[in-house]
């Protein structure tokens, strides 16, 4: 079929034409073009319409408008296009991280392990709320809390059930969306344990073995404070696709983020980002934030240590409202300045992730060519 418009006659539109034309359109988070990162799975064409199918790399991603824009403008050199139909879908990539001889989990895409060098900064409300918007976003996500010594996040979750077994594999527990995994689950929380290396080691293979954890696009790992023998099985039993290091923007807090940040690197994890938790505050009748420890520590270790800085979270009453009441403030205050805060944490903690994923080798794509013609 070839179509006749406007003063000259048009040759039949292609689907490789169409492809040719989007080429150099970007992913802007990534930098490369969404032909060859596989983002273009489907184009059709009607005439001289175009539908275009766009494969976000992640549900959260912040770059639609920014590709939208490009793409239209990209088609629109088309002679005589007619209209032009985008639709979107997502698909979360897998990576493996830095280390190759580990066995990832079985159908788990992403493994993020949140950690900081000291406790009380954070980094349980970090997980949670990573985890929460990720999931509201649309992404399958399970979060495992590795904290042997402090389980929070059945607290900060909001559930105290004890999980089911079902064909010799532990269930998850479900909340707002997330699948969850904890020690607190299972052992009286007010019962003092002392676990000794072996026994750690025992315990997060059971975790990462024994539980049936489904497909996720995302494992979010809360860990324990500072560098020990939960971060160091871990490291060894999974390949870790990227840690995010959690600080508050005092010195001595970016000091210990620093070594957490070099465990990490030593081992061969990529770094994710550093989040500056605790940075300022937000009172209740105000919306002004009132730096008490000083700010842009976070920003400037980043910097220094050539990592991304994935954003700052206030102190806010509704975080740790929240945390004590089983509602993350993403859930229950997204509108709030610290619900938007771990949004956009989130947000740029699966684009690094993308990132990760692109910089694996594609497998070749097979092109399919008519013999002859
Ligand atoms: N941005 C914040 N605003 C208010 N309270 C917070 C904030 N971040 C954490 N908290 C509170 O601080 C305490 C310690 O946080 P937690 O996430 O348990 O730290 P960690 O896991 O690093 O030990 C918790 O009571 C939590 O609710
Ligand atoms: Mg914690």
């Amino acid at each position: 079929m070839s179509t006749t418009h406007g003063a000259g006659a048009t040759t039949e539109l292609t689907k490789e034409q169409v492809i040719e034309v989007l080429r150099p359109v970007q992913e802007p988070e990534i930098g490369r073009g969404l032909v060859e990162l596989g983002m273009i799975p489907d184009v059709r064409i009607h005439g001289r319409n175009v539908g275009v199918t766009v494969e976000l790399p992640t549900p959260i991603s912040p770059s639609k408008p920014a590709i939208e824009r490009d793409l239209r403008a990209a088609l629109a050199t088309i002679p005589d296009l007619g209209t032009i139909d985008v639709t979107w879908t997502a698909r979360v990539r897998a990576s493996g991280g830095g280390k190759s001889d580990a066995q990832p989990i079985k159908g788990v895409k992403n493994t993020i392990a949140v950690a900081s060098g000291k406790g009380g900064v954070g980094k349980s409300t970090v997980a949670v709320n990573l985890a929460v918007a990720l999931a509201e976003a649309g992404a399958k996500v399970g979060l495992l809390d590795t904290d042997v010594y402090g389980p929070s996040i059945p607290l900060m979750m909001g559930l105290h059930d004890k999980p089911l077994m079902r064909n010799g594999k532990i269930v998850p527990l479900e909340a707002h969306g997330v699948q969850l995994m904890s020690i607190g689950f299972i052992l009286d929380p007010n019962k003092a344990l002392i676990w000794r290396g072996p026994l750690v080691a025992q315990l997060i293979n059971q975790f990462l073995n024994d539980v049936d954890w489904g497909d996720l696009d995302y494992m979010v790992i809360d860990l324990p404070p500072g560098t020990g023998d939960v971060q160091l099985t871990l490291v060894q039993k999974i390949p870790i696709s990227g840690a995010v290091i959690v600080t508050t923007p005092q010195d001595v807090a970016l000091a210990d983020a620093v070594k957490g940040l070099k465990m990490f690197q030593e081992v061969k994890t990529p770094i994710l980002g550093i989040v500056e938790n605790m940075s300022g505050f937000v009172c209740d009748n105000c919306d002004t934030v009132h730096q008490i420890f000083g700010s842009g520590g976070g920003h400037r270790t980043a910097e220094e240590h050539n990592v991304p800085f994935l954003g700052e979270v206030p102190i806010q009453t509704a975080v740790r409202e929240g945390g004590d009441r089983g509602k993350p403030v993403v859930a229950a205050a997204p509108d709030s300045a610290t619900g938007k805060a771990f949004a956009y944490v989130a947000e740029r903690v699966a684009v690094q992730l993308a990132a990760e994923a692109a910089r694996k080798p594609r497998k070749p794509t097979i092109m399919l060519r008519t013999v002859g013609s």
